[in-house]
């Protein structure tokens, strides 16, 4: 017999058509370069801008030409996208688990993971009720107030609503958040759609964009504070990292403040008061429980003037790329990202090993 263990094939699944593409494409990288080798053998699965699944050759191929022409996404390949589809689909079932880097709707809404389900697949990360609520901001928001987690106050807004009665809708809102405040899709991410609003004028143009994006949209009280994140790992019983803080030159953390501005920085550990860094774990942590997540999550902070924490949100497919906040979290205390990689997997396997087979 065979004296080396067999190495378990793990699906790295990124791209996807968010925003976050180009971001999602750096963390496979990442994860492919720093996998254990002697134990897992990664095989990579890409879906395409237009959302397209490539088989694994077909990644490969896009991969290849990313790195020697320098591109930052998927290209789109040629033919029959459907039938990709299915030869793609069909090899979540020839691996023994997938790493889903994907950010955003169909990535990490629960949508995935409910296919994920589905095909029997064991997979990293939060499962489909958490991923849900992690990527609804309305329903994270209300969910987190009626636990009483401390949130930002908010006033959700439907698209039919706003259809109906812009004016009635705009001052119902200034009258409950006033200003200044955060305009934002609930289905969204890396800031897109979101916006500051200082008066009603602003708030108006502000809930008009972000309907762009999605059928609802919150409004809330802005928060003068800064923004610290911890990185939470494990499944029932999960560990909180050191906090991190991020520092930018913008009003807000937006869209070039996040992925273009090389001013922006991340600060392991923040430097805040160890009271205030003890009490951000322990909310991370039940906010974790809360939503029942699994693997991974990172749990997003305002830490208040007044010394006070806000949670802000729980991202269940953090940036995972290894210059990205929460794999240089958990290097911080001691887990390089090769073993965090491994020990994600892991999860993953134990957290399979506890529910049914599928279908
Ligand atoms: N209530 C708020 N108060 C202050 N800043 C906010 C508020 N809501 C959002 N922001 C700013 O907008 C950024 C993006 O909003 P967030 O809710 O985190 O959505 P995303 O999923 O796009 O990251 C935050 O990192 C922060 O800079
Ligand atoms: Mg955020």
């Amino acid at each position: 017999m065979n004296a080396r263990r067999k190495r378990l094939k793990i699906g790295v699944l990124f791209g996807g058509r968010s925003a976050e593409h180009e971001v999602s494409v750096v963390s496979a990288q990442g994860v492919m370069g720093a996998i254990d080798t002697g134990r897992f053998q990664p095989v990579p699965i890409g879906v395409t801008r237009q959302g397209t699944w490539l088989t694994p050759a077909q990644t490969e191929q896009a991969l290849d030409r990313i790195r020697s022409e320098r591109l930052k996404s998927l290209d789109e390949p040629l033919g029959d996208g459907i039938l990709y589809r299915v030869q793609a689909l069909a090899s979540l079932r020839r691996v023994d688990a997938v790493f889903p880097l994907i950010h955003g709707t169909n990535g990490e809404d629960g949508t995935l993971q409910g296919l994920l389900e589905l095909v029997g697949v064991p997979y990293v990360g939060a499962g489909v009720a958490a991923s849900a609520l992690g990527m609804d901001k309305a329903l994270q928001k209300t969910f987190f107030r009626h636990h009483n987690f401390p949130v930002a106050d908010d006033v959700q807004l439907l698209a039919s609503q706003w259809r109906n009665d812009r004016q009635g809708v705009a001052a119902g809102a200034e009258a409950i958040i006033g200003y200044p405040a955060f305009v934002k899709p609930a289905n969204s991410g890396s800031s897109i759609g979101t916006s500051k609003a200082r008066s009603r004028e602003d708030l108006e143009e502000a809930i008009a964009e972000a309907f762009r994006y999605d059928r609802k949209v919150l409004v809330e009280r802005a928060i003068d504070g800064r923004e610290v994140e911890v990185a939470v790992l494990g499944n029932d019983e999960p560990e909180a990292s050191p906090v991190g803080e991020i520092t930018y030159h913008a009003e807000f953390y937006d869209y070039h403040a996040k992925y273009e501005d090389n001013t922006t920085q991340l600060h392991v550990p923040a430097d805040i008061p160890e009271t205030a860094s003890e009490r951000a774990r322990e909310l991370a942590i039940a906010a974790y429980k809360a939503i029942d997540c699994a693997g991974l999550a990172r749990v997003d902070f305002f830490y208040a003037r007044d010394g006070s924490l806000v949670l802000n949100e729980v991202n269940t497919i953090p940036g995972f790329t290894p210059m990205s906040m929460y794999p240089k979290l958990w290097e911080h205390a001691g887990l390089s990202y090769r073993d965090l990689i491994s020990r994600l997997i892991e999860l993953a396997l134990e957290r399979h090993s506890e529910k049914g087979r599928g279908l």
